[in-house]
């Protein structure tokens, strides 16, 4: 799929983000835990959540709308055809394993932005007693009953500590997750949990506290905002010298990406949780530095790194998290910016003017990168590989064209 971008005038007016695709996956993994029905509001409507929607299906899972039945649960091999779409959809290990004592998950294998292993998913599940063999490309899960386990995560992984945390939840006794991510979609996890009837303390914290349950009700719970795809769209508004609204944000998720974009000269006001974004004075270039929350994160590095290829000076990027998360350096190559890359770490020298060309989106993050570029770069953009912006960002080129932006989708 292709999508086609002009050089575009200051976007003004409101663009909305939607529910966290981050939380809505594991959300809906979660909800097998109960075996009963569960609302989940909010769902965005993207690739990956219809991928994960297909995939519970094939398990026995009935799913309409926004309700959720796991009662007729009856499978726990996911299908590989589905799994290879989706890393996201390894976070089904722990709920399989809690009601059928089984989880057969093809290997979700590596991806262009890094080799992503699962091996911190099953040092903690073996922790918690669970026997895995992997064999034919398949990681096969096994237990009896689950124990509660005192856990230190080498690395904070978002992922890991998902499917820790739905372990847990049904382990005897207490679990305690140290060094445990702490991204906003976590807390959304735990929350729908504790909702459910689960007993998880210190959420929010790199130390979570676990105590095992025997059942979980079925509940209705509206998954939060979409940090990232809020984060994208201010920063098309800041690339465009734009002033508009930005609806649905939450102030306390976005701290590191405030406190850049202030140090650049784009202003914020919150209202509520409405973002306005006054970029209409020059924006000057500032450095980063992806890490686990509450750090700037790694889903925003590509859409700002297009940002400072236009800000006045220098800044530096350095990419903690993934070990191949520069893809779309290359590509920006191409419509003019100047960037030095050694490594993980980049320096951007800001260009007053991009130029729009035929460009590649090597993965979602880096293609939404390459948009916001385009409606600053002169002429047209043709970004091929759009299917990987539409796997995280629902309505994209809809939302960005309602605020003006020059966008749109080519027919191949
Ligand atoms: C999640 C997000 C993704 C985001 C990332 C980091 C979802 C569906 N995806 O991905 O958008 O970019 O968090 O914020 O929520 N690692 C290991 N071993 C493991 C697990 C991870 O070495 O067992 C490494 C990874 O290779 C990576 C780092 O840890 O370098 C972070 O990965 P992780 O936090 O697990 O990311 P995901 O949960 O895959």
């Amino acid at each position: 799929m292709k999508i086609s971008v002009k050089k575009s005038a200051p976007l003004s007016g409101v663009i909305e983000a939607g529910g966290a695709k981050n939380s809505a996956l594991p959300i809906m993994a979660a909800s097998i835990l109960c075996g009963k029905k569960c609302q989940i509001n909010s769902i965005p409507k993207l690739a990956d959540t219809e991928n994960m929607k297909e995939i519970m299906c094939e398990l026995g899972c009935r799913i309409s709308d926004n309700t959720f039945d796991s009662g007729t649960l009856c499978g726990y091999t996911a299908p590989y055809e589905g799994v290879k779409k989706l890393r996201g959809s390894f976070l089904l290990a722990a709920p399989l394993l809690v009601r059928l004592k089984r989880a057969q998950i093809p290997l979700p294998g590596g991806c262009p932005i890094g080799t992503r292993p699962i091996d911190l998913h099953l040092k903690g599940l073996r922790a918690v007693g669970a026997e895995i063999d992997t064999y034919h490309g398949v990681v096969d899960i096994k237990c009896r009953q689950l124990k509660g386990a005192r856990i230190y995560l080498d690395f904070p992984s978002v992922g890991a500590t998902e499917n820790l945390i739905m372990a847990a939840s049904f382990a005897d006794g207490e679990t305690v997750i140290e060094n445990a991510a702490a991204e906003p979609e976590i807390a959304d996890l735990c929350d729908f949990l504790n909702k459910q009837g689960a007993n998880i303390r210190g959420i929010g914290g790199n130390t979570l506290k676990i105590e095992g349950v025997r059942e979980l009700s079925g509940v209705t719970h509206k998954i939060i905002p979409d940090r990232i795809e809020a984060g994208t769209y201010i920063t098309a508004f800041a690339i465009t010298g734009g002033k508009g609204i930005v609806k649905n944000v939450r102030s306390e998720h976005q701290k590191p990406l405030l406190a850049k974009l202030a140090e650049m000269g784009v202003k914020i006001t919150e209202q509520g949780e409405d973002f306005l974004v006054d970029a209409t004075s020059p924006i000057s270039s500032a450095s980063i530095k992806t890490l686990p929350y509450p750090g700037f994160p790694t889903d925003m590095q590509a859409p700002f790194m297009s940002l400072l290829s236009v800000a006045k000076g220098t800044g530096m990027v350095v990419e903690t998290v993934f070990e191949n998360r520069f893809l779309h350096i290359a590509e920006l190559l191409r419509m003019g910016a100047d960037i030095r890359t050694d490594g993980r770490t980049s320096v951007v020298e800001g260009v007053t003017r991009l130029t729009g060309a035929k460009v590649e989106a090597h993965d979602l993050r880096g293609g939404a990168a390459l948009a916001i570029a385009g409606l600053a770069a002169e002429g047209e953009t043709e970004i091929s590989g759009a299917e990987h912006i539409f796997r995280g960002y629902e309505r994209f080129c809809e939302k960005l064209s309602g605020a003006g932006a020059d966008i749109c989708t080519l027919n191949d």
